[in-house]
């Protein structure tokens, strides 16, 4: 899914109970538990140092320009947005059940969130005060629609949000935002329940240059998703003209990434094409060709392993595509006993061989999967990718049964972990540039402003509790420069939940008990 990716698409099912240790009855402003403002001299919260930033050059631009999860329509995580250089640190927290963030181009805070007054908790797009976490105004599906949060997209032209349900519609809803009073507004409804098969979800919706809305089916099984033995993908043309291709045996488990009119997508085996232990998923690539119609640019398959890697949420890769401003598109695969970092020329090359720029072995045999997408940044010369190494993590929690906050689904001490670097140079071939000992479930970023990755770890020397931390990493070079402990218990596990940078240079960290983020003081 993108792992991270997918992680919502089980969120509306969280249910109040989760904040059953905080606060009831005005969740949107209800900090549980996190001191305002701490002092970073104080070893036991926060170690390192604060650093100086190191800026790296602007992310790369993709047209269309939209927001979402995984930064832009190219997926690439990195952000021209600054972020917490750990200068007197100061956190705030809500158990406003918020889950995937995105930013307007005023800077307004966008955000897919669960309402818990409602059991299951309805899924919806808020526009949310980015310091308080107080839900401005919201919108959610006709009744008995399911919305796909994880991979909402702003788009920042229009101020239009891109959402689609399970159930196989897509919704254009304009965002308003008129002398700081923010609404919604359903602009336009696409029913595509006459394309997609009875038995298939709708996952995907992101909008290209020309306007086409392209969408695919699928879900993350291992968030209670079903499994699907097929997968349509597809367009809808601005005029309303639907272009759909069927493909059996293989499912959709990821975003997909959109530049220009091409469409990037990785499907994992399913159906018939499960039961190998070698099983085959595959990489396309696609193009709404000038408006003549869906055509298929190229389809290269990949090794999608025996999928009993444990802590796997998805059957093939985990990967949703990034791309590599016009040049390439990286996605892993799912191999046995160790996955590889693929990346792709995204041109048509002369056979599905060439169409392979390198191929890295990842992280170690036996101890090796990935359920995020990868990072990338251009630095004018070479590409810098990074994965994280999900091998063992634990299984997204949902409260149920036998359910108890504190317990063993917070452990990650299994996880052998692993954050690799690696450099991609157009000229010369693939490098691994470094690596570091953390192990992460979250959506890392990077700050070109601050030359940091953030991410979310577990501390690996338990005190008897299940403590949580924020980190920042050198993206030179790997070395971990402080991290700072926002909260202990389940409350303040992400499971699974992504992380993001604002405008306003904070780091929000979605979490199992709401919203927490850091940011620099004086
Ligand atoms: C911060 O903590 C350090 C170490 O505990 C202490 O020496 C210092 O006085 C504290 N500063 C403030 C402003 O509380
Ligand atoms: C990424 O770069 C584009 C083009 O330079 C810029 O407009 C955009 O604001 C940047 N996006 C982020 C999230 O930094
Ligand atoms: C934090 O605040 C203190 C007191 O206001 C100040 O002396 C110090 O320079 C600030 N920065 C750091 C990194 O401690
Ligand atoms: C949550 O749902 C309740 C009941 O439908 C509604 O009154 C309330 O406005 C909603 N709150 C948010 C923040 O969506
Ligand atoms: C967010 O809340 C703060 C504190 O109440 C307020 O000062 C600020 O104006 C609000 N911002 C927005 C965009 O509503
Ligand atoms: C929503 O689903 C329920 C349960 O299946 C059904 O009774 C109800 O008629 C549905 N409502 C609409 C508007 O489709
Ligand atoms: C969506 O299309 C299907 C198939 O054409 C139709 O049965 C259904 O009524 C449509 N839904 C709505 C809300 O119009
Ligand atoms: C695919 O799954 C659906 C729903 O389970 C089933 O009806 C259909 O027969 C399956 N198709 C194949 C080719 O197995
Ligand atoms: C693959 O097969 C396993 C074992 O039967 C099943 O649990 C899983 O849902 C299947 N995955 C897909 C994508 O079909
Ligand atoms: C699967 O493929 C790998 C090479 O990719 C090979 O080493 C292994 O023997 C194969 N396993 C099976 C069960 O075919
Ligand atoms: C869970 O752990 C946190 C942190 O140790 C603690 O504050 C909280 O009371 C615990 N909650 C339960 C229900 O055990």
């Amino acid at each position: 899914m993108n792992r991270l990716s997918f992680l919502l698409s089980a969120f509306g099912l969280l249910p109040a109970l989760a904040y059953a240790t905080s606060c009831s009855c005005k969740p949107s402003s209800t900090s549980f538990g996190v001191p305002p403002s701490l002092n970073t001299s104080d070893g036991s919260i926060f170690t390192g140092a604060a650093v100086d930033a190191k800026p790296l050059s602007l992310n790369s631009s993709f047209d269309p320009d939209v927001s979402l999860m995984h930064g832009d329509s190219g997926n690439t995580g990195d952000t021209d947005y600054p972020a917490p250089l750990g200068n007197n640190l100061t956190i705030s927290s809500a158990a406003e059940q918020i889950a995937v963030v995105v930013w307007a181009s005023d800077g307004g805070m966008i955000a897919g969130y669960g309402n818990a007054s409602t059991s299951p908790a309805t899924r919806a797009v808020g526009a949310v005060n980015s310091s308080t976490f107080e839900i401005l105004a919201s919108w959610t599906a006709p009744v008995n629609q399911t919305l796909n949060l994880g991979y909402m997209e702003y788009i920042l032209d229009t101020d239009d949000v891109l959402l689609s349900t399970t159930q196989g519609y897509i919704y254009v809803v304009h965002r308003e935002n008129c002398d700081g009073v923010p609404s919604f507004t359903l602009r336009r409804t696409i029913n595509l329940t006459a394309t997609i098969k009875p038995w298939e979800w709708m996952l995907n919706s992101m909008i290209d240059a020309a306007g086409n809305i392209w969408f695919t089916t699928g879900g993350i099984i291992g968030s209670g998703d079903p499994a699907q033995n097929s997968t349509t993908a597809g367009y809808v043309a601005p005029d309303g003209t639907v272009h759909a291709i069927h493909i059996e045996n293989q499912m959709v488990e990821n975003g997909i990434g959109v530049s220009g009119t091409s469409m990037y997508m990785a499907t994992g085996p399913s159906g018939a094409a499960n039961m190998s232990s070698n099983a085959t998923g595959y990489m396309y690539a696609f193009t709404s060709d000038e408006g003549t119609g869906l055509k298929t640019v190229w389809k290269v398959p990949y090794n999608a392993g025996s999928g009993g890697k444990p802590g796997e949420m998805t059957r093939g890769t985990g990967s949703t595509p990034v791309l590599m401003s016009d040049q390439f598109v990286a996605i892993t695969d799912n191999e046995d006993p160790q996955i590889n970092l693929l990346v792709y020329h995204q041109e048509e090359q002369e056979s599905a061989e060439a169409q392979i720029f390198c191929k890295v072995p990842l992280f170690q045999p036996g101890a090796s999967s990935n359920e995020n997408s990868v990072i990338s940044h251009f630095d004018g010369d070479k590409y810098g990718l990074l994965v994280q190494n999900s091998y063992a993590a634990p299984i997204f929690e949902l409260p149920g049964p036998g359910f108890t906050l504190n317990g063993t689904w917070n452990d990650m001490s299994q996880m052998p972990g692993g954050f690799v670097r690696v450099d991609v140079d157009p000229k010369n071939g693939c490098e691994v540039r470094w690596t570091a000992d953390l192990a992460s479930k979250t959506v890392t970023m990077l700050s070109t402003k601050t030359g940091l990755l953030y991410s979310y770890i577990q501390d690996k020397t338990p005190t008897g509790q299940y403590d949580w931390y924020a980190v920042a990493t050198d993206w030179a070079t790997g070395e971990i420069a402080w991290k700072i402990m926002l909260g202990s218990g389940g409350i303040f596990n992400d499971n699974w939940l992504p992380a993001s940078i604002g405008p306003d240079g904070q780091f929000y960290q979605a979490v199992f008990g709401g919203m927490v983020s850091i940011k620099d003081g004086l």
